[in-house]
C-alpha cells in the first residue's frame, strides 16, 4: 500500500497547560488526547506511516515528577489503546533507546507491538527517548569497517539500531506543533528532503481538521529533489 510518511514534533503540551494556570502534566495529559484524534485522521488523509516524537532522549533533564508522569502516561496509552489501534488495522512500534525505559514499560511496549503486528492500514511509530544524532553514531558504529556504503545501507542500519521495522523510512512531511521551528533532534538522516510545516497550534489544540489541512498544504508543494521542475 502507498501512501506519505509524516512525522510529527508534538510540541507546546507545557505551556498550554501553563497559559491555563495548570501544571504541566495536565498539558501532556491533554496531549494524548490529541495524540488519538490524529491516529484516528491519518489513514484517511493517505499517511501510510506516522512518527510521533513523544519523549526525546534530552527530555530526561526534566524534573523527575514531569518525566515520571509522561512514562505513566506512555504505558497507559499502550495499554488502553493497543486492542483499539489492532482493530483499526494499525500497527505500533516504539523507536529509540529501550535499555533507560523501566522493564514495565518496555514488556508494554513489547505486548502492543506484538498485539498490532498484522496492521497493515498505518504504521505508527512513537518516539521514545529518541535521538537522531546518536542513532546515526550507532548506525555508524555498527558499519564500522565496511566500504561502499550506500544511501539504503544507511537507512537499514538506522533502522535497526532504533528497533524499527525495516529501513528508516525517508519523512515526506514534517509537522511541528507550538511554534519554534526547529528539529530538535528528530529525524535528521530521514528529513533530508522532507517538506516543513510549522504551525503555532499548541498541541494539545491540534485536531483532525489541522492535519487534514497540514496534507492539503503538503499536497501544492512542488517537490523537486534537486531535480527541475516537470513540465506541465
Ligand atoms: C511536548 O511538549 C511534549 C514533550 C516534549 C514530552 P512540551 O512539554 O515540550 O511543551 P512546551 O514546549 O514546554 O510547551
Ligand atoms: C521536542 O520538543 C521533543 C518532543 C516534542 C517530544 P522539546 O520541547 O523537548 O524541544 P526544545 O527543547 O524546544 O528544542
Ligand atoms: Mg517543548
Amino acid at each position: 500500500m502507498t501512501g506519505i510518511h509524516v512525522a510529527v514534533i508534538m510540541d507546546g503540551n507545557g505551556r498550554w497547560a501553563t497559559a491555563r494556570s495548570r501544571p504541566r502534566e495536565w498539558g501532556h495529559r491533554r496531549g494524548a488526547e490529541a495524540v488519538r484524534r490524529i491516529v484516528t485522521a491519518a489513514p484517511d488523509l493517505g499517511i501510510r506511516t506516522l512518527t510521533l516524537y513523544a519523549f526525546s532522549s534530552d527530555n530526561w533533564q526534566r524534573p523527575a515528577t514531569e518525566v515520571s508522569v509522561l512514562m505513566r502516561l506512555f504505558s497507559r496509552y499502550l495499554r488502553s489503546e493497543a486492542a483499539e489501534l489492532k482493530e483499526s488495522g494499525v500497527r505500533l512500534q516504539v523507536v529509540g533507546r529501550r535499555d533507560r525505559l523501566a522493564p514495565g514499560l518496555v514488556r508494554d511496549v513489547e505486548r502492543a507491538e506484538r498485539e498490532t503486528v498484522g496492521g497493515e492500514r498505518l504504521l505508527l511509530r512513537l518516539a521514545v527517548d529518541y535521538s537522531s544524532r546518536d542513532l546515526l553514531l550507532r548506525a555508524v558504529q555498527a558499519a564500522a569497517g565496511a566500504s561502499d556504503l550506500e544511501r539504503q545501507d544507511m537507512a537499514s542500519l538506522l533502522g535497526r539500531a532504533m528497533h524499527g521495522e525495516g529501513p528508516a523510512p525517508d519523512v515526506d512531511l514534517l509537522i511541528r506543533t507550538g511554534g519554534e521551528r526547529r528539529l530538535s533532534d528528530f529525524l535528521l538522516w530521514e528529513c533530508a528532503y522532507a517538506e516543513l510545516l510549522f504551525t503555532p497550534v499548541m498541541w494539545p489544540d491540534y485536531s483532525a481538521e489541522h492535519l487534514a489541512d497540514a496534507i492539503r498544504d503538503f499536497r501544492s508543494r512542488d517537490r523537486r529533489f534537486g531535480n527541475v521542475a516537470a513540465a506541465s
